[in-house]
């Protein structure tokens, strides 16, 4: 908790690259009984995206498509069951783990937590040992530039518009 509070006045003082280069998010113990919200894919490094694929979506794809050596990625995004009415509106959320997303081929756990109002991030193994210091992608500030850069897509910290069932 304490981390937690230390992290969020550094972000709050802009200083994200001095003190906040771990994860801040914790990582989620239970994630088995989490909702599956979505089942996307990061195509591999040679696949060639069609011309009309936003932007955002060929910024995440190139960001992303070194994982599992280039091979690309199935993604599977878990919802903890009393947040699934709040993603579906993207928030406001209240404290605790919001979502999770599982680069299911290289066992990467990316997770988004809220924290007063504000999200936090973090990466890690499947073991919980924080990665993020491991590729410049996974660093936490990634996380806030592209999670935060796109505001008409990204709300409140979580950016997936989900199209399963679950949502219609
Ligand atoms: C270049 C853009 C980009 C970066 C950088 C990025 N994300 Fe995301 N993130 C996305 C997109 C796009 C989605 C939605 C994916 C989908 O709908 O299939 C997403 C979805 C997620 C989700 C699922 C919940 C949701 O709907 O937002 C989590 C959790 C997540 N990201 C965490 C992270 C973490 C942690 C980092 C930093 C290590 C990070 N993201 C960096 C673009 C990005």
């Amino acid at each position: 908790m304490r981390k937690k509070l230390s992290l969020l006045i550094c972000l709050l003082l802009l200083f994200p690259s001095l003190t906040c280069a771990e994860s801040i998010a914790s990582f989620p113990e239970n994630i088995d009984s989490m909702i599956l919200v979505k089942q996307s894919v990061i195509p591999g490094k040679d696949v060639v995206l069609p011309e009309e694929t936003p932007l955002f979506l060929q910024e995440t794809v190139k960001k992303y498509n070194w994982i599992n050596n280039g091979k690309g990625t199935k993604l599977n995004i878990f919802v903890p069951e009393d947040k699934l009415e709040l993603y579906k509106s993207h928030g406001p959320y209240p404290d605790g783990i919001t979502a999770v997303a599982i680069y299911e081929d290289q066992d990467i756990v990316f997770v988004t937590e809220h924290m007063a109002g504000q999200p936090l991030y973090g990466t890690y193994n499947r073991d919980g040992v924080d990665i993020s210091d491991t590729h410049p992608s996974l660093k936490i500030k990634a996380c806030y530039q592209c999670h935060e850069g796109y505001a008409d897509i990204c709300k409140n910290g979580t950016c997936a518009t989900p199209i399963i069932e679950i949502f219609k």
